[in-house]
Formats: C-alpha cells, sequence, structure tokens
C-alpha cells in the first residue's frame, strides 16, 4: 500500500485557543510524530476572505497559529507547513475545479444553507444577502487544497466532512471526464479527540465568543477559568462530572490517574471555586513552557516568515510539477 497523506488546514480566523489545540493541534502534532506517513499542516489564509475579516486581524491571526504550531513542537522538516497563499498552484486548481463542480454540489453545502437560513429568518427580502462567493464557493478551494498534494487522510471536524466529501465528488468527476489524476481524500474525524466546551457550557468557538486562548497570559488565564459556568451546588455537595464544564477541560488535559482522582472529589464534593484554582494551576503548568517560547516567536516574525517560505518552497516541489500535469489534462498546454 502506498503511503497515507495526512493533510490539514487552519483558517486564520482568530487567536487560537484551548479548543483548537485539544481538538486539532495536540492530535495533529503527535500524527506527525508518525515518519511512515506524511503530514501536509497549513495556514487557510485565503479561506478567511469567505467572511470579509479585517486585513490585520487576518495577518495576526496567521502570525499567532503559525507560532502556536512552532511553539508546541510541530516537527517543520518532516512535515510540510506552509500558507495556502504562498502556493500559487492553489488558487489555479481552484479554477480548474470550479470546470468540474455542479453549482447544484454548493448549493447543498451545510456552510452555505446555513447562510441563507439566517436571512430567512432574519426576515431579508434577498436570501443570499451578504454572501459573497468566496463563501459559496469555500469547498472548491477547500478542494483544491487537500487534491493539490493527494491526500488520503483529511482530520477535521464534524462541521467540515461533508466539504471533504465534495472534495471527492469533485475528484471522481474529474477523474473520469478527463484522465485519473487525483486521489480520492478521506476525512477523519477525531472520534477520541474532545470537543471542549467554553465559558459558558456551550462549544467553545470563536463564534461564540466563548473561548480560552490558548497562550493567554497567567493573570488573563486565571480570569477566564473563574467565569466559567457551574450549577449552585454548595461546597460538600456531590456534583455531577457528567455535567460540568470545569471537569471535561480539565479530562481534556489530564492524565487518567488524575482524572479518577477528581472524579473522586466531585463525589466528595468539592467546591467550585477550589475545582477552578485547580484547573488553572493545572493548565498553567501544562502550558508554560510552549507559552514562553510562543512569546519569543510572536515578537520575532521573521523567524515564522522564514519557516512558512521554507515550508511552502517544499510543498511547490510536489504542486509545480503536478499542476503541469492537470493542465496538460484538461487541454491548457503550449502550442507545438
Ligand atoms: N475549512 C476548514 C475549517 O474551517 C479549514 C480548511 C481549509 C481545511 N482547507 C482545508 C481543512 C483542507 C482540511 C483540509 O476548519
Amino acid at each position: 500500500m502506498s503511503k497515507e497523506i495526512y493533510l490539514t488546514g487552519i483558517t486564520t480566523t482568530g487567536t487560537p485557543h484551548i479548543g483548537n489545540y485539544v481538538g486539532a493541534i495536540r492530535p495533529g502534532i503527535a500524527a506527525s510524530k508518525d515518519l511512515s506517513t506524511d503530514h501536509f499542516y497549513f495556514l487557510a489564509d485565503y479561506h478567511s476572505l469567505a467572511k470579509n475579516e479585517d486585513p490585520d486581524k487576518i495577518v495576526r491571526s496567521t502570525l499567532e497559529i503559525a507560532a502556536a504550531w512552532m511553539a508546541l513542537g510541530l516537527d517543520t522538516r518532516h512535515a510540510y507547513f506552509y500558507r495556502q497563499s504562498d502556493i500559487p498552484e492553489i488558487p489555479e486548481l481552484t479554477w480548474i475545479l470550479h470546470g468540474m463542480t455542479a453549482k447544484g454540489l454548493m448549493n447543498r453545502a451545510h456552510s452555505y444553507k446555513a447562510a441563507v437560513a439566517a436571512n430567512e429568518e432574519g426576515g431579508n427580502r434577498d436570501p443570499d444577502k451578504g454572501i459573497t462567493m468566496a463563501l459559496y464557493s469555500y469547498p472548491i478551494l477547500m478542494a483544491a487544497d487537500i487534491l493539490m498534494f493527494k491526500s488520503t487522510k483529511v482530520p477535521v471536524g464534524q462541521d467540515q466532512k461533508q466539504h471533504v466529501e465534495m472534495a471527492r465528488d469533485i475528484a471522481q468527476r474529474f477523474n473520469h471526464n478527463y484522465r485519473e489524476t487525483f486521489v480520492l481524500p478521506e476525512a477523519v474525524i477525531g472520534e477520541n479527540t474532545a470537543v471542549l466546551k467554553g465559558l459558558d457550557g456551550r462549544k467553545m468557538s470563536k463564534s461564540y465568543n466563548n473561548t480560552i486562548p490558548l497562550f493567554a497570559n497567567e493573570k488573563a488565564l486565571r480570569k477566564l477559568i473563574m467565569k466559567i459556568k457551574t450549577n449552585s451546588l454548595e461546597p460538600g455537595e456531590p456534583k455531577d462530572p457528567g455535567d460540568s464544564t470545569l471537569f471535561d477541560i480539565y479530562k481534556a488535559f489530564a492524565t487518567p490517574n488524575e482524572v479518577a482522582d477528581i472524579r473522586k472529589q466531585y463525589a466528595e464534593g468539592i467546591a467550585w471555586g477550589a475545582m477552578k484554582q485547580l484547573l488553572f494551576e493545572y493548565i498553567n503548568e501544562h502550558i508554560k513552557p510552549a507559552r514562553d517560547e510562543y512569546e519569543r516567536l510572536i515578537s520575532n516574525p521573521a523567524d515564522i516568515e522564514a519557516e512558512l517560505k521554507n515550508g511552502a518552497e517544499r510543498a511547490r516541489e510536489i504542486s509545480v510539477p503536478f499542476l503541469a500535469r492537470i493542465r496538460d489534462a484538461i487541454g491548457i498546454r503550449p502550442l507545438g
């Protein structure tokens, strides 16, 4: 069997939070230590255009996400670590794939449908109000990301599974219409990776504004943890770990033995204040070494830039010749 190729993108909107860490960064870095497989991790900065984000925010987010992966120990000599916009073959392939994508397929994309539904609920006469073509054809850009590097496995959250299936459809159609060119990718949904809850008990997400930034400084981290929603049970009353954001977050960081101990403390009625303090100390200790490195990197953006440029150079050793083959397949060729 040929080598598995793992690839995943991170949209450059927002600051990395502990939900991203537990759900994507930590498992990604761990997986990339397996030298029998190849790994591509990239900053999906063109994807961030779908929502017309403030340019300075995109730059900042790109810097922070790159610094986070590097500070946490991604081995960038083995893994390919790059910025999407440094690979001009990706937007070029995106356009080529537009020719292989049924408009009806895009109509069915959950993210587009959700935007239309929001307009309809809001009583807008135009259901497409505020929806850009970049949002509409977002899955095609994502297909280009995936197909360009012949990815076999695409680790994503549940919400992105449909996009990977669309990439597969588009690839199949291309292979059928032209010649066998693309590898069919498969989504990998991390079943063991926790989906963390945020401060208010809903899923931790930048869109809910309920996140705990991964590299918040000590003071800010403590303040945020103290804000996590609990119920009104008093100290001494037994508490249910099955219904506790504090417990869920602790569990995502701690060892099984430590978790078993906290379970006992819940049964014995640990006070919420004490649990918050304990969680703060635990996460702070866990994150501290990487946070120091993160801060160093953030104040040396040229080091990050060099790393990304290097990653793009390696990735283009693949994308440049592959795009030449793709163009040949569709009849965009030199004359004579
Ligand atoms: N759309 C993905 C998200 O929002 C990010 C992404 C862009 C991606 N390109 C990708 C994920 C390619 C996997 C593969 O999470």
